[in-house]
């Protein structure tokens, strides 16, 4: 998909070059992943603040710190979402394309049963909420680390095949899904703790992406950090992230082609404190105002 989701990086920095400046995460994070994961759903692109609109809801509910009415709401937007998926995989049934919509409500070719009507629905939960606002909140947050350490960007610019283990880096250091949630199966013991079977707990990946015993100098940020990739932040085990190969290549391509196409990238002056929603789940940028110039 490299080259594809290339043509769609350079498409969306034409539209802001000449500027000078740019809201990183209105102008590119945002639209970048969502284009992508509406391409790939088979849903027109024109629909695709749709899909954020929705997944905004579902991210704000998830995250917890929410008013009960505001709550509601969420659920009422989440309902309105399952109607227009519902549409979308009766549509598929009919008139199959090669499309991931398509892909699900097709037959299993080991002729096991297609999957009930509230198994897609949640299917198309998982990846609206997991599947590109992870990646928005990566893509600023990767810039956010850059801007702030102009040596490690001089780094990259000498050495650009530094830039998949930046990344890792990147996912390490700043943890876009900071947390979820886990329900205990049996009576555990972990690092002392006695954990019964039934408990409710969140496990922090973000603190285990800072654990001394694995990494040195855990706070430093480092673009040459040779175990970088040993981050959890896409989890591990039979639930590990279907997406990760996905993100990576989204921000490889991201930091790679602005690195290559532009000078002098810096905060620009309107960028103030950094404004981080509040959320117990996900760590993501409201705003990053970034000038340059354009090669
Ligand atoms: C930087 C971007 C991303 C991050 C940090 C991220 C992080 C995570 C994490 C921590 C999990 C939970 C793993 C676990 O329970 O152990 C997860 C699961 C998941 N992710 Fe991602 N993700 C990213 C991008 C994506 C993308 C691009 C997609 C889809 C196109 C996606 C789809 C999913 C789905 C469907 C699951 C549920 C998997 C399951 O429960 O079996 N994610 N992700």
């Amino acid at each position: 998909m490299t080259p594809y989701i290339e043509g769609i990086i350079n498409d969306l920095i034409d539209g802001f070059i000449d500027k000078g400046t740019v809201e990183f995460v209105s102008e590119f994070a945002v639209p970048l992943p969502t284009l992508v994961i509406a391409d790939q759903f088979g849903v027109p692109r024109e629909e695709a603040p749709k899909l954020k609109f929705w997944s905004d809801a579902a991210m704000e509910a998830l995250g917890l710190m929410i008013e009960p009415a505001r709550e509601l709401e969420c659920a009422r937007i989440a309902i309105e979402a399952q109607h227009y998926f519902a549409n979308q995989f009766e549509d598929r049934r009919e008139n199959p394309r090669d499309d991931m919509i398509s892909d699900l409500v097709a037959p299993p070719p080991d002729g096991s049963e297609p999957m009930s009507m509230q198994e897609l629905l949640d299917m198309m939960s998982q990846l609206l909420n997991g599947g590109f606002q992870t990646t928005t909140a990566a893509l600023g947050l990767g810039w956010k680390l850059l801007l702030e350490h102009p040596e490690q960007m001089s780094r990259l610019r000498e050495k650009p095949e530094l830039i998949p283990n930046f990344v890792e880096e990147v996912l390490r250091l700043e943890t876009p899904v900071q947390a979820l949630f886990r329900k205990v199966t049996e009576d555990t013991r972990l690092g002392g703790v006695d954990i019964p079977k039934g408990a409710e707990v969140i496990l922090l990946y973000g603190s285990a992406n800072r654990d001394e015993e694995k990494f040195d100098d855990v706070e430093r940020f480092d673009v040459c950090r040779k175990n970088a990739g040993a981050h959890l932040a896409f989890g591990a085990g039979t639930h590990f992230c279907p997406g990760a190969m996905l993100a990576r290549q989204e921000m490889i391509s991201t930091f790679t082609i602005m690195l290559d196409r532009m000078d002098d990238i810096q905060f620009a002056p309107e960028q103030d404190d950094f404004d981080f929603p509040p959320s117990l789940v996900h760590r993501n940028l409201r705003t990053l105002h970034i000038s340059f110039t354009p090669r």
